[in-house]
């Protein structure tokens, strides 16, 4: 079973549509599932958000893979709040889809390599 969060939104709503030729099975976790388009039988559309720890374990039940995302402007916590909430589920493969501008200071130009690095030390932590 494959988890998408987001699935409203500009990124999410294109994942919704390949995982939709795959044929695989796909929970889609919404704040609103009245919002997530028609998507067929082979989607699960659950209630549920990801500032709210207690919705997040029946979303998470028998997921092996997770799409996660949400918008621009949420809390980095997210990620990690998300995680906890999934102790001894059968979930190994996540795709965390942000952006590599949280890594920069204000005053910071971009640098692709610098930005890279620090995204690889976050995430190994
Ligand atoms: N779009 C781009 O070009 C682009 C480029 C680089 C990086 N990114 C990153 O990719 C991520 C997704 O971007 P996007 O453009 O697809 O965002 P978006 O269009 O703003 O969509 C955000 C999605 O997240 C959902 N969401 C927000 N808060 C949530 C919560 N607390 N619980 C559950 N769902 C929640 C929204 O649901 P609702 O319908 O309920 O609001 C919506 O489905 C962001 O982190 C963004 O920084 C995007």
């Amino acid at each position: 079973m494959i988890l998408v969060t987001g699935a409203t939104g500009n990124i999410g709503s294109e994942v919704v549509r390949l995982l939709h030729r795959t044929g695989e099975r796909v929970r889609i976790l919404a704040r609103n599932p009245g919002k997530v388009a028609n998507v067929g039988e082979q989607f699960e559309v659950v209630s549920g958000d990801l500032n709210q720890s207690e919705t997040l374990p029946p979303a998470l039940a028998g997921v092996t893979k997770l799409f996660l995302m949400a918008h621009a402007e949420s809390p980095p916590e997210i990620a990690g709040r998300v995680l906890r909430a999934a102790p001894g589920s059968p979930l190994r493969h996540v795709v965390l889809i942000s952006s590599s501008t949280i890594y920069l200071e204000p005053s910071e130009p971009p640098s692709p390599r610098k930005l890279a690095s620090r995204a690889d030390a976050k995430l190994t932590r």
